[in-house]
């Protein structure tokens, strides 16, 4: 190993982000592929035009944490706060402890750790940054405080929940004089799933099939804020989806497909035979109805350039058998050309609002990436 790599209890180099960990005499599939496991000790850069954590493939863990800024935090106090986390988040992505870490050994294994930073409208009023509007209320809305809002984001995501656990905390301690934590909102995916193919949320859909795709001119035009004083970086809409699943159970399949446009087995459009065909919105029935619904969700929720789509990277959530949901996380230049025009089009009619509600919803600008001695919000902030 190179001097300054980072290494493991035994002394020999943690596996780095390519390297498969998944070798001979680790458990197959009944068709003899290997499954993939979750893989520990691979490292995500945290240097970077962007943050990481926004076009990284999702980790099976997340913890967003939104902290509100004491009244009296300036621009230099946000500054020196981020300074602060920075340092954290560049030591513990890379397998490295924080500053006066107090369990140096939980963060040995970065288990693919990403912290990404963002800020909402407070922060920005409070540091004279240029203005970020809170979101229009929707009439589906039934908002609780204690999942909405806030002035400071951490995004923490990471394959391994003892070494997310161990990131927070340390985290959570150097906020501590400069800002009380307002919620904290945990989510999970399938992490035994082989890397890219569509996950399923709690209703049992594929979700995520049609999203922008990292690398493309695409993705860049629709997640990257391209010019003015916050290009770089992108803005994150948060809502917190309770999902009604007895009600949900008691419908049939064919209502459940009938209600997103899709089939529940393959996630194909009801126009067609695999996942990423091409819905075909203008076929009708026999009897002269739309096969795929007026009113179902992907109809309505369907924008046809993709530079105008808005990246969904969701998190499913379990607090216990009545709180059970969408951690709905969308990443986009602009909120009201992209997230908003889509919700607004779904509050007024979309069939999966029988089984959805939405309890929480934050909006948060995400500063573009830092350098090797850099910081978050540098540009901005300085
Ligand atoms: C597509 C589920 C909320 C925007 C889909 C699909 C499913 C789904 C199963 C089809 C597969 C796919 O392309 O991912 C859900 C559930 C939700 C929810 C369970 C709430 C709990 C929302 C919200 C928005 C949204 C709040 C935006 C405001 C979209 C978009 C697509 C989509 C843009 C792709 C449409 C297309 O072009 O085909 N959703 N969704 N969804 N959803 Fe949702």
């Amino acid at each position: 190993p190179q001097a300054g790599e980072p290494l493991g209890t035994a002394g020999e180099p943690l596996a780095t982000a390519g390297e498969p960990r998944t070798t001979a005499g680790e458990p197959r599939t009944t068709a003899g592929e290997p499954l993939a496991t979750i893989p520990a000790g691979q490292v995500v850069p945290f240097h970077g035009d962007h943050q990481a954590g926004v076009a990284t493939p999702p980790q099976a863990h997340a913890a967003f944490l939104a902290f509100t800024l004491m009244p009296s935090t300036t621009r230099e106090g946000l500054a020196r706060l981020l300074k602060l986390l920075t340092d954290d988040a560049r030591r513990l992505t890379q397998g490295r402890p924080a500053l006066a870490d107090t369990e140096p050994g939980l963060a040995e294994l970065p288990g693919n750790l990403t912290v990404t930073f963002g800020l909402g409208p407070g922060a920005m009023r409070a540091a004279a940054l240029p203005r970020l509007r809170p979101l229009p209320r929707f009439t589906i809305d039934r908002l609780q405080e204690r999942w909405s809002g806030g002035d400071l984001l951490v995004q923490l995501c990471c394959d391994d929940p003892v070494t997310l656990a161990h990131a927070q905390r340390m985290i959570v301690k150097d906020t501590r004089s400069f800002a009380k934590l307002a919620w904290v909102q945990k989510g999970f995916r399938q992490a035994t799933q082989r890397p890219g193919l569509t996950q399923r949320n709690l209703m049992g859909q594929l979700d995520g099939t049609v999203n922008p795709q990292p690398g493309t001119p695409g993705f860049d035009r629709a997640v990257w804020i391209g010019d003015g004083p916050l290009r770089g970086g992108t803005m994150l809409v948060l809502r917190r989806i309770r999902m009604h699943l007895d009600r949900w159970d008691a419908a049939d399949s064919a209502a459940k497909e009938f209600t997103v446009g899709r089939r529940l087995d393959t996630g194909a459009p009801l126009t067609g035979t695999h996942e990423h065909d091409e819905p075909d919105y203008g076929r009708l029935t026999e009897l002269g109805f739309p096969v795929i619904a007026d009113e179902a969700h992907i109809r309505r929720a369907h924008v046809a350039d993709p530079g105008l789509r808005m990246l969904r990277r969701a998190y499913n959530y379990d607090d216990g058998p009545d709180d059970i949901g969408l951690l709905f996380a969308a990443y986009q230049a602009d909120v009201e050309t992209q997230f908003t025009a889509v919700q607004r089009r779904l509050a007024e009619v979309d069939l999966l609002n029988e089984w959805t509600t939405p309890v929480g919803s934050a909006v948060f600008y995400l500063p573009p990436g830092c350098g090797e001695g850099g910081w978050i919000g540098e540009r901005l902030l300085t």
